[in-house]
């Protein structure tokens, strides 16, 4: 199939055609994998929260929506603290009422049946211990985990099917067993898990009787139409961390599948990947587009039942394209649902360019450590019940002016616009995006230009007027009198007072970035941060000699989500580019950069400093505007330095909130 296939707009597309599967038809081709909430009520429920949630993908045109992972067993079974789960028949009415609204849209469900096996959470375990095949420690988790007896397994295999009895009960369309990501099924499937010597171990038969079991069981109490999908880890990935042949490999993935089709699956879900191959289940943002395509053909040319799998899908041409050539039958993604719930009515309607891409920063994934699903460009994520798609039209024949073009101005000015303000935003530079800009530069960032793109046609169909090139003083503010001001004049770089920093080979990683500075032969990178990182590997791709990347504390860029951090220190590793940590600089001269550490001063010869130690709020006009009494609302960076995730949510909200002032 040639490119020009896959450009078919709107209704033509394969994509929006119905598919069947058994008794189940799908109105189209897309599909929402399951992506874990901690939205559910507190008893296993799905609630309002998670169900409006699941109701804006619904309405946005999901064909198919697959729950998140759901609990079947309530002593070991918790993959999230905030979890829906189906371990006993008072879940079934409750989940039955989400369902019936889901229906009402079209889009058919899914239900996750899911068991965390050693990687789940030890303080939500009854005994503080997870349970898994074999008692084998997950390295990078390092969770205790014991080995299951026999009588738990069956009992296992028996939760399994009582949770598929309850989801069909409440009107789910099929089931999913969850046997990828290194989770309890997967671990059985796993020759590097499952070590066991009783029949649910052994050989390929033994490692295939625990998830067998479980479809057969549900054959019987769900009957023969019911839909069975299994996702399945179709490589493991071990390679990645310097471990080729071990645990499930390609060959052995697409003999699961193999296997899996003819004890009766449905639908194989092709995903990889375990957490201590964490990076090739939810890839970062420098992974390429469709990577996983060879995966998915193996497991395609081994079976004859629908193959759907996730390739950090994320336009309608890239998923027409897999469907053409016959990859996939179903398009699987995830993020790019977070993104935008209207990604199905978008792709439907060929209005591509209106869809706001995932970017794949990682801190959806991030969030579920400490609370509820976010996305960093979809503010409304998570918060569907709070906040209507739309506000209410309360600013007609109001102004508003927004002062800075990042993220946060740019997501004010909208809102602001939505809400029927005549907006002005003025930028200092020639181009919106902030720190967006210099940030899509380093390898593998472009699709943060994304972001920026998606911005400047959002504002132009929002009617807000951008003003390039303009600075704005308090003077210009106060003269431009709208009833609605916000300050969102970002970051400035901040410069520790040190000697030698007024140096002409010191240089800021930001303005690296940009293409500002002039970078000798050899560099030096202070801070470790994840522009460090990345300033360091792009001007390692440039041809310069990183010496290496300085970091005064005892970790490398502390604080940063550690699957970003790894996606960009493996590549400057594998360069052979240090990573030095407990190194806090001195002071720089026209020759070297000198640090001290807890032993020893450390001079490095080197040619320019670049500096990424941090960013510091840019808040003068803010403050000049509070001094002379205008009210203005500081959005973004300018309040407190943090990601785009923290920025777009400031924007949103002070855009949808703001009061005119009297
Ligand atoms: C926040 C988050 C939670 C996820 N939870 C689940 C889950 O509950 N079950 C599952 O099979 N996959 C889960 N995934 C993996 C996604 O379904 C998907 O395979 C992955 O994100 C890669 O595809 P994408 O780039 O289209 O999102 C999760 C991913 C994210 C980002
Ligand atoms: S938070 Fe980032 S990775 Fe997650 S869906 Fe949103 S843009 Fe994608």
């Amino acid at each position: 199939m040639t490119n020009d296939t896959a450009q078919v707009h709107g209704a033509n597309r394969l994509l929006t055609t119905p598919f069947t599967i058994g008794s189940l038809t799908i109105p189209n081709r897309t599909v929402m994998t399951p992506v874990g909430t901690n939205l559910a009520d507190p008893d296993g429920t799905p609630g309002k929260r998670l169900t409006a949630y699941w109701m804006e993908r619904a309405r946005g045109g999901c064909g198919l929506l697959v729950s998140e992972i759901i609990r079947v067993n309530e002593v070991h079974g918790a993959g999230l603290p905030r979890q829906l789960a189906l371990t006993r028949d008072e879940h079934v009415a409750p989940l039955r009422e989400a369902i019936e609204q889901i229906h009402s849209t079209g889009t058919k469900f899914l239900a996750q049946l899911h068991h965390p096996g050693s990687e789940g959470i030890p303080p939500l375990c009854a005994d503080g211990v997870t349970v898994s095949p074999s008692g084998v420690v997950v390295r990078t988790t390092k969770a205790p985990t014991r080995e299951l007896t026999t009588d738990e397994v069956e009992g296992l295999v028996g939760d399994f099917i009582q949770a598929a009895r309850r989801a069909k009960e409440a009107g789910a369309d099929g089931v999913e067993i969850h046997g990828a990501h290194g989770y309890l099924v997967c671990q059985f499937l796993s020759p590097y898990t499952n070590r066991r010597t009783d029949r649910y171990g052994g050989d390929f038969d033994g490692r295939m009787r625990f998830v067998t079991e479980i479809i057969e069981g549900i054959r019987k109490v769900c009957g023969p139409d019911f839909p069975i999908s299994v996702r399945i880890s179709a490589s493991e990935m071990m390679e990645t961390i310097g471990e080729p042949g071990v645990g499930i490999t390609v060959e052995e993935g697409a003999r699961i599948a193999r296997r899996l089709e003819e004890v009766g699956v449905d639908l194989i879900s092709v995903s990889t990947g375990t957490y201590e191959t964490g990076t090739t289940i939810i890839e970062p943002i420098n992974t390429p587009r469709n990577w996983r395509d060879p995966i998915i053909r193996a497991v395609r040319d081994a079976v004859s039942i629908p193959v759907m799998g996730t390739s950090i899908t994320r336009m309608p041409s890239q998923a027409e394209q897999m469907l053409q050539d016959g990859l996939v039958d179903l398009v699987a993604m995830g993020r790019s649902w977070l993104a935008d719930p209207q990604w199905g009515v978008k792709a439907i309607e060929g209005r591509d360019d209106q869809i706001v891409r995932c970017m794949g920063c990682m801190a959806c994934f991030q969030a579920l450590g400490s609370g509820p699903i976010i996305c960093a460009l979809n503010p409304r994520c998570g918060h569907e019940s709070e906040f209507p798609p739309l506000p209410a039209r309360d600013l007609e024949g109001r102004s508003a002016l927004v002062v800075g073009g990042g993220p946060s101005g740019c997501e004010a000015a909208e809102q602001l616009a939505l809400r029927g303000a005549d907006v002005v935003l003025t930028e200092a530079t020639d181009r919106i995006g902030g720190q967006v800009r210099p940030g899509c530069n380093p390898p593998g960032k472009e699709p943060m230009s994304w972001v920026i793109d998606n911005y400047e046609q959002r504002l132009r169909r929002a009617g807000v007027e951008v003003r390039l090139g303009t600075v704005m003083t308090a003077d210009a503010v106060r003269g431009f009198g709208a009833d609605v001001v916000v300050v969102a004049t970002g970051a400035v770089p901040f410069r520790p007072a040190l000697p030698g920093m007024n140096l002409p080979q010191v240089v800021e990683a930001i303005d690296v970035l940009r293409g500002d500075a002039e970078v000798g032969r050899r560099v030096v990178v202070v801070g470790s941060g994840m522009t460090g990182l990345e300033t360091a590997e792009l001007l390692h791709q440039r041809g310069h000699e990183v010496i290496g990347v300085y970091e005064m504390a005892d970790t490398i860029a502390p604080g940063a989500f550690r699957q970003n951090v790894e996606s960009v220190a493996s590549h400057l590793r594998a360069a052979k580019i240090p990573l030095q940590t407990g190194h806090k600089l001195l002071e720089v001269t026209p020759d070297q950069a000198i640090f001290g550490t807890a032993q020893e001063r450390v001079e490095v010869p080197c040619d320019t400093v670049v500096t990424a130690i941090g960013m510091r709020p840019n808040a003068a006009l803010g403050q000049e505007l509070a001094t002379e009494g205008v009210e203005a609302v500081p959005v973004g960076d300018a309040t407190g330095v943090a990601r785009v995730a923290e920025a777009v949510a400031s924007g949103f909200r002070a855009g949808r909130t703001a009061a005119v002032h009297a």
